[in-house]
């Protein structure tokens, strides 16, 4: 009763009650029983020995001993709040995708994180920035599971448990925690010249980002649209941040890690609580098949991004941020994004890394949140009907209901949910053809071009950036022959960066630039 009892409470999927403000009212065990006395164990006498008979103690203690669950491997250290997103309709004509249609407003729940970072790392490592939304769709969630870099390190997937465990803190020492300036990162990374490209942007400004709220998002692979007739479209996705892109600069960066190690969730936090709405524009790349033969590289390549100049970034909606969590736990570490969370209209392409993922998403979250029934938590439930024949497993919130678990049936009325072809997800049926083999394609060789591009597309300061930021990091690696390893890259990628890099390390010699591992498409054409 609200007279009487100040404390407002919210209902649960079981009828049972939270309460949810503050405010004096009973304390009570997880069973609801009333407690008498929170401060003192029950004790054979008040000196003497603790009894087993206090259920009250036990109970409390109990569950304070298993409140950790497991970190994510990757992406630990985040922040997330809720917004919405609305379409402009630019896209309805390409997908048939309900969250494109004109002025379609749905609830979305966005992830923010580091990478490389544990849970507790500081904010403003030199480090990718996750950017993961969760569309709550008519038909579905729809997680859109980016980063604030429009490429990645790898081609294959195999590679990224050996890629994530040469970032993260080395096994005999434990440390560094949230650094690629180590010894073991740089170790792999110039051992797999496909990461080249992504380097740049990563020792770039886009590396330390001034606040969560200035950072763009990237889909990286290329992905399809499917229309209402079935034609598929390819599709990159972009978000584009209304306030532009900021940075801070390295010597920021240390000071604002030190002084305050939580300054970009802050910043985010702070922002919506004092009423600012950040908001960014969903943009796309469309192109067909036709298109994507045009170029050297491969559009299934996710170290490689279309350049805007040649395919401009078409804006189809626009996504405001404007509410924080409630519980951090419940919603921002509960959460689970996944790439294979697709709606009718949208679908795959063959980007080997984006098929990984498709597998390693769903994987990692059975252990990480128990059990298989983590859907039913509030943050990842859909907010459209979910009817189906799955039960039981640990914490089922949702069964089916009656005396149907099972189809095909025969029980007319109670019969339960039926597929659909017409309303359900349709693969895009595209016409496969080959031999099984563990390789990758010519189209995947060329490693440099892109790097190349985009160090030469940076202003002399922005350039100045990238060199100094390389011999910062390069010059925590202990083994001179890493060292030297990557300035034999960097001389495929900008001479000048090269020299800057090998005086700035001091090094004996210039090395000879890496043999470039494999001929680019351009040099297995015939010559004319
Ligand atoms: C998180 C795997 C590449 C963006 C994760 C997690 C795993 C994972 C296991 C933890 C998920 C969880 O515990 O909920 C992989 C694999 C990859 C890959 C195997 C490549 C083979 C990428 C790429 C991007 C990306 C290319 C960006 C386009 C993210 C983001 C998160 C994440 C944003 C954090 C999601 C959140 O906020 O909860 N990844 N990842 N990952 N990954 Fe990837």
């Amino acid at each position: 009763d609200p007279k009487t009892d100040p404390v407002a409470t919210t209902t649960g999927a079981g009828g049972e009650t939270h309460q949810t403000a503050g405010g004096p009212s009973v304390l009570t065990t997880q069973q609801g029983v009333p407690v008498a006395d929170d401060q003192n164990t029950l004790r054979a006498g008040p000196r003497g020995p603790a009894l087993m008979e206090d259920f009250h103690f036990r109970e409390k203690m109990f569950h304070f001993d298993h409140e950790r669950i497991p970190e994510r491997v990757v992406h630990a250290r985040g922040f997330g709040v809720h917004g919405y997103f609305e379409s402009n309709g630019a896209l309805a004509s390409v997908s048939r995708a309900a969250v494109f249609g004109k002025g379609e407003k749905t609830p979305v729940f966005v992830r923010f994180s580091t990478v490389a970072g544990n849970k507790g790392s500081a904010d403003l490592p030199r480090d990718v920035r996750g950017f993961a939304t969760k569309f709550y769709t008519k038909e579905g969630n729809w997680d859109l599971v980016g980063n604030n870099m429009p490429v990645f390190f790898i081609q294959d997937p195999i590679k990224f448990p050996d890629m994530v465990h040469a970032f993260k803190q080395e096994p005999d020492r434990g440390f560094p925690q949230a650094a690629t300036a180590h010894d073991n990162a740089w170790d792999f990374l110039t051992l797999t010249p496909e990461s080249m490209h992504m380097i740049m942007w990563v020792m770039s400004d886009r590396g330390i980002p001034r606040s969560l709220r200035f950072i763009e998002g990237f889909g990286v692979h290329t992905f399809r649209l499917v229309d209402a007739g079935g034609k598929s479209t390819f599709v990159k996705f972009h978000w584009k941040p209304k306030l532009g892109l900021q940075s801070v600069v390295w010597n920021e960066a240390v000071k604002i890690n030190g002084a305050d190690p939580d300054f970009h969730r802050r910043d985010l936090w702070d922002a919506i609580q004092a009423g600012e709405r950040p908001e960014w524009e969903l943009g796309v790349q469309l192109f067909d098949e036709a298109f994507a033969e045009k170029f050297d590289f491969d559009i299934l390549d996710p170290t490689k991004l279309i350049p805007e100049e040649q395919l401009p970034v078409k804006v189809v909606g626009r996504m405001v941020l404007d509410r924080t969590v409630d519980n951090f736990f419940a919603e921002t570490e509960q959460v689970a994004f996944c790439t294979q969370n697709v709606v009718p209209g949208i679908d795959f392409s063959d980007d080997p890394l984006l098929q990984g993922r498709n597998f390693s998403y769903l994987d990692t979250q059975l252990k990480r949140l128990g059990g298989p029934n983590f859907t039913h938590i509030p943050i990842n439930a859909p907010k459209c009907p979910v009817i189906n024949f799955q039960q039981d497993g640990h914490m089922a919130m949702r069964n089916p209901k009656g005396r149907v678990n099972y189809e095909p049936n025969t029980w007319g009325d109670q019969a339960g949910p039926r597929e659909s072809p017409e309303k359900g997800f349709q693969t895009f049926p595209a016409a496969l053809n080959g031999t099984k083999v563990r390789a990758r394609p010519e189209t995947f060789a060329d490693h440099y071009s892109q790097a190349r591009q985009f160090f030469i597309s940076q202003t002399p300061v922005e350039q100045a950036h990238i060199a100094d930021a390389l011999i910062f990091e390069l010059s925590k690696v202990q083994r001179v022959d890493i060292r030297v390893r990557m300035v034999s890259h960097l001389l495929n990628i900008d001479q000048a960066l090269a020299d800057k890099v090998a005086a700035g390390l001091r090094l004996a010699e210039m090395p000879k630039p890496m043999p470039a591992a494999k001929p680019t498409r351009q040099d297995l054409k015939p010559s004319p």
